[in-house]
């Protein structure tokens, strides 16, 4: 997730898309840029790092313009560096964008036979080669319509050309773009903080729609060139909301950006024609994977828990045995890993120091490495030989979410490429697969929709002493999960146990007092998770459930009830955790905790 921001008008517009870019540095901040009109035609400044590198820039040249656009990325093609810094140029035309374009490689090489040379290693810049190319013979804006065209993936783009000064294209696909209007001035950004403080009036684009911005005003037609009326609509937002788009806090946002990471995750990495998960976004082969006679995965906290489910996953789908271990364990033990097996890294920054200790030692002792990793050019990614990026964007809150739902992702893509190579997943199951997962955005979103019955839960018991969470297979990683939420969001004890191990211990917990959070599929251990319930409230426990929606008689025995779309056994986990994320958060708020950076955390742990 970037952020991209243009402006024309009256005031500078060097400064005021450089303030606009730090309304929107929560969106992505490895490196930032600007492009604007001068007397030289169209300059561009970029460079490496947060924000604050640009405007050292700008003050020390004393930069000013009618018209600029300017971007803040969050990697995802191509490390953090100035060359992939945004704006990209070809020619006179210049463009900032945020998304990605997933069939790059192909325009790339097209336009290379064409004779197009590359200074980056970007899919935006292939992009902006693309429209050079047809904007030798038309209009900037028909260049931007031909070029689209031919691009499959997501984009929010903003687009000048130094033929046509004083213009600035806009365009909107799978990313948001609003626009802002002022007295004689207008505005295009990824999100309202950043032009806020200069105009509440905006125009949200929808799928598919142009904004042409000139100094007469703004136009609006969709690529095809129809013309569009759009509503303006005033915003009410403090600055603080509204960079958290709206949402109290980070993590209520990140929550719900969930359905966008794993289509930003899934996306252009698997064929529903073939059925087939790319192994090439996994910088993996064919070659690689068949020796492979054991899996070692290794992770922290959430990132743990992402792990603890791929095991299941890569077991039952593609029969390779999986060892999972907690990073800062694996190490210490000797652990018997050697060149016949492939480690995996699950961190969401890349820079867990005890992940990192744990890669090395892996890699020393010869196992091949595969990062999965939110964080394009973190340490992690470097050092691994393979890396598979989520594209959750950046997770602002300290408790992890939507990275998580990610990984999750990750590896669900990872276990059937697995499956494939070695023979136990043909077309037609693997199609099953993926179709489910292509469909897990929506389902997200209706469990989404349950947020109010979750709040109501979280009122009854924000002031409980603690929770016991119990789930069996797949769903016991997510009861740990639930707990870790809990404990790190709202300060309360919370345990996440494998529901047959209540009775070995735990059961002496239970009382009235205690809430027990119980997760609940159709599946062969249904029957399991019953007795369990029924182990709770036989000792006075307070049974909330949360099960799939086939499991529905669990509300008549349960004193709350949160029921999720059903889909296959292994995303169901993803569904029955989003409601534990969303309580968590609850209690969290009603305690007056702070959500977005609890006590004692830190988002990244780069110390052992
Ligand atoms: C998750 O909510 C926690 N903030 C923490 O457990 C985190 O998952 C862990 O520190 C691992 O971080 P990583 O994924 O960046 O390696």
């Amino acid at each position: 997730m970037c952020g991209i921001i243009g402006y024309i008008g009256n005031k500078n517009a060097v400064t005021v898309v450089l303030e606009g870019l730090k309304r929107l540095e929560y969106r992505g901040y490895d490196s930032a840029g600007v492009a604007f009109f001068s007397d030289k035609g169209i300059e561009v400044r970029r460079c490496k790092g947060k924000i604050r590198g640009l405007a050292a820039i700008v003050e020390a040249e004393k930069l000013s313009a009618t018209t600029a656009i300017g971007h803040t990325r969050w990697a995802t093609h191509g490390k953090p560096s100035e060359e992939n810094a945004h704006p990209h140029r070809s020619g006179g035309i210049v463009v900032v964008h945020n998304g990605i374009i997933e069939n790059y490689l192909v325009l790339k090489q097209m336009l290379s036979d064409r004779g197009h040379t590359f200074s980056s290693d970007t899919d935006t810049e292939v992009l902006c080669h693309l429209i050079n190319d047809y904007a030798c013979t038309m209009s900037t804006e028909d260049a931007v319509r031909a070029a689209l065209k031919e691009v499959k993936g997501a984009y929010a783009l903003a687009v000048i050309n130094e033929k046509e000064p004083g213009k600035i294209i806009g365009v909107r696909k799978d990313s948001p773009l609003v626009v802002g209007l002022g007295d004689g001035e207008s505005f295009i950004a990824s999100d309202v903080p950043a032009f806020m403080h200069y105009s509440r009036d905006v125009i949200f684009l929808d799928e598919g729609e142009m904004v042409v911005l000139t100094n007469d005003g703004v136009v609006i037609s969709t690529l095809e060139g129809e013309p569009v009326r759009k509503e303006v609509v005033s915003i009410t937002w403090s600055p603080a909301m509204a960079e958290k788009g709206g949402y109290r806090h980070f993590m209520l946002k990140e929550i719900f950006e969930q359905p966008r990471a794993v289509e930003d995750t899934i996306r252009g990495r698997f064929s529903m024609e073939t059925g087939e998960v790319s192994l090439d976004e996994f910088g993996l082969s064919r070659e690689m994977l068949l020796p492979v006679k054991k899996i070692f995965i290794v992770a922290c906290g959430t990132s743990w828990h992402a792990a603890l489910a791929a095991k299941y996953m890569i077991e039952e789908l593609a029969r390779i045995p999986v060892e999972v271990d907690i990073a800062s364990e694996f190490r210490h033990r000797r652990p018997l890993i050697n060149n016949e097996n492939l480690m995996v890294v699950i961190t969401q920054s890349g820079e867990t120091a005890d992940t990192l200790a744990a890669q090395r030692e892996a890699k020393r002792l010869g196992a091949c490495m595969l990062s999965i990793c939110n964080v394009v050019g973190s340490t992690s990614a470097r050092e691994a030989a393979a890396v598979f990026y989520t594209h959750s964007g950046p997770e602002i809150g300290v408790a992890s979410t939507k990275a998580f739902v990610a990984q999750f992702a990750a590896v669900y893509l990872l276990a059937i490429a697995f499956g494939q190579v070695k023979g136990l997943l043909d077309g037609e199951r693997s199609r099953a697969l993926l179709q489910d997962l292509l469909m897990l955005p929506g389902k997200i979103e209706t469990v989404l929709s349950l947020d109010d019955t979750v709040k109501g839960i979280a009122s009854e018991f924000s002031r409980a002493r603690g929770f016991i969470y119990l789930g069996r297979g797949i769903n016991f990683p997510m009861a740990l999960e639930g707990a870790l939420k809990l404990k790190e969001i709202s300060y309360i004890h919370a345990e996440g146990y494998a529901a047959g191990e209540m009775k070995h211990g735990p059961i002496a917990l239970i009382d009235e007092d205690l809430p027990v959070v119980i997760l609940v599929a159709k599946d062969g251990l249904y029957e399991k998770m019953l007795t369990s319930i029924q182990e709770v409230k036989s000792r006075g426990g307070k049974v909330i459930a949360v099960a799939s929606q086939a499991c529905e008689d669990v509300c008549g025995i349960s004193h709350r009830c949160i029921l999720v779309p059903e889909t296959n056994p292994y995303l169901l986990a993803i569904l029955l955790v989003v409601p534990l994320q969303l309580l968590a958060y609850h209690i969290g708020v009603l305690r007056g905790c702070d959500v977005d950076q609890p006590r004692n955390l830190a988002k990244s742990v780069t110390v052992e």
